[in-house]
């Protein structure tokens, strides 16, 4: 039976970002009560028609989880233990923002069973960060991270950058500072105009310029040369870390293990009797509270995934990563060969261009396909 990863959302965010689309909502005043015991009843839920299978990772995410009471993290946590076989080293993030507010409370996550924490930097540059819209300057964000290093054993923190008008030289100067803080594990995003944001309206008006393709391929290398010479490997498109401290939850994603996802809007991939399914729930956090409060979760229509929706969800996953996929864990999670979820021809082109290898037990997409893995997707996957 394949093990269990388990991400918990928390919705609400002290302000939106501009250009943040995830399921992050601001409300002036937040039932913690109320939110705690639904969160807690939906884990009871999932837990019943899984069954006690062996549970790798935990992962808090938002939203703003940081904004929740250390006590709810502390009873989710004990909970998901009860009900899953856990392993020993079992790991558990926590996403947390600098604002003095969340790095007071640190210490206090770390005592609810938080291992592993992931700040949200986004940049060291004070009037980036005010255009991003963050609340945090760089000296709280520094703060933040130097007091997390002595708290918890593995630390990771985010940045964006390719941001408008961002130069080469000032991304590698800010990233060189980051490194300098950074500990076992970084995750660097370009960023990206995401559809219903405030960013794409600007976007739109011209307000905002992307670097293009080639500007930003430069600065993919940049930073992937930077990370390098602070022992932080690509592992993943976006993702750094010192070999070994990876994020095993995100792993369990890219290799398509099976997650459970509770919360509003959380997605989960699950075997339930022999098949997999993608879980879903509601969106809104008031109506999938009370949904909750009715009938214990609150899901949306659950949908069972096969033949090419499996194939090609695995090797969109798969291909992200810098160990690519195993054939034979392919075969055995699609119940399909791996050369027949892919255009021979295409696979043929890109083995000759240097962007894929393939050795007959493992398919990957190299630095340079990574760099371009949209368009190589596309192209391969049938
Ligand atoms: C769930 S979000 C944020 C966690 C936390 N609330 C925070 O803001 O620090 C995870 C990360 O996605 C990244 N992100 C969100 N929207 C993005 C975008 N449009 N482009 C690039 N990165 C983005 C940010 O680095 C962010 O920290
Ligand atoms: S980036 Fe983080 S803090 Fe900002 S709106 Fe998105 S989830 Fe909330």
């Amino acid at each position: 039976m394949e093990s269990l990863a388990l991400y918990i959302h928390w919705p609400f965010c002290l302000a939106k970002c501009p250009y943040c689309d995830f399921n992050s909502h601001v409300r002036e005043r937040i039932d913690q009560t109320r939110f705690a015991r639904a969160l807690r009843r939906e884990l009871a839920w999932e837990a019943a028609r899984l069954g006690r299978r062996r549970l790798t990772s935990i992962f808090f995410g938002g939203g703003t989880p940081s904004l929740m009471d250390p006590g709810t993290v502390a009873a989710l946590i004990a909970d998901a233990r009860h009900l899953f076989d856990a392993d020993g080293d079992i790991e558990v993030t926590l996403e947390a923002n600098p604002t003095s507010v969340e790095a007071d409370r640190l210490q206090e996550f770390a005592t609810a069973g938080v291992n592993r924490i992931s700040i949200g930097v986004q940049s060291l540059n004070a009037e980036d960060l005010a255009r991003l819209g963050r609340q945090h300057s760089p000296a709280q964000a520094v703060a933040a991270l130097e007091t997390a290093r002595l708290i918890f054993p593995r630390l990771s923190f985010d940045l964006i950058y390719a941001r408008p008008g961002q130069t080469m030289p000032a991304w590698r100067g800010e990233l060189r500072q980051a490194l300098a803080l950074a500990a076992d594990h970084l995750s660097l995003y370009q960023l990206t105009i995401e559809p219903g944001t405030a960013y794409e309206a600007l976007h739109r008006q011209g307000a905002i310029v992307l670097p293009d393709d080639e500007t930003a391929a430069e600065l993919y290398d940049a930073t992937a040369e930077e990370a390098a010479r602070f022992g932080l490997q690509p592992y993943e498109i976006s993702n750094y870390a010192v070999p070994g401290s990876e994020s095993r939850h995100n792993l369990a994603y890219w290799r398509y293990g099976d997650y459970a996802g509770i919360g509003p809007g959380a997605h989960g991939r699950l075997t339930l009797n022999g098949a997999l399914i993608a879980t879903r729930r509601h969106r809104a956090p008031e109506p999938w509270a009370i949904r909750v409060e009715e009938h214990g979760h609150g899901s949306t229509a659950e949908e069972i995934i096969q033949g090419r929706d499996r194939t090609r969800e695995m090797l969109l996953m798969g291909l992200r990563l810098a160990e690519g996929i195993d054939a034979a864990r392919f075969a055995g999670r699609t119940k399909s060969p791996i050369l027949d979820a892919i255009d021979p021809d295409t696979l043929a082109r890109a083995v000759d261009a240097g962007y894929i290898d393939w050795n007959g037990i493992c398919l990957r997409a190299t630095s340079e396909g990574r760099k371009r893995l949209d368009s190589l997707l596309t192209a391969l996957v049938r």
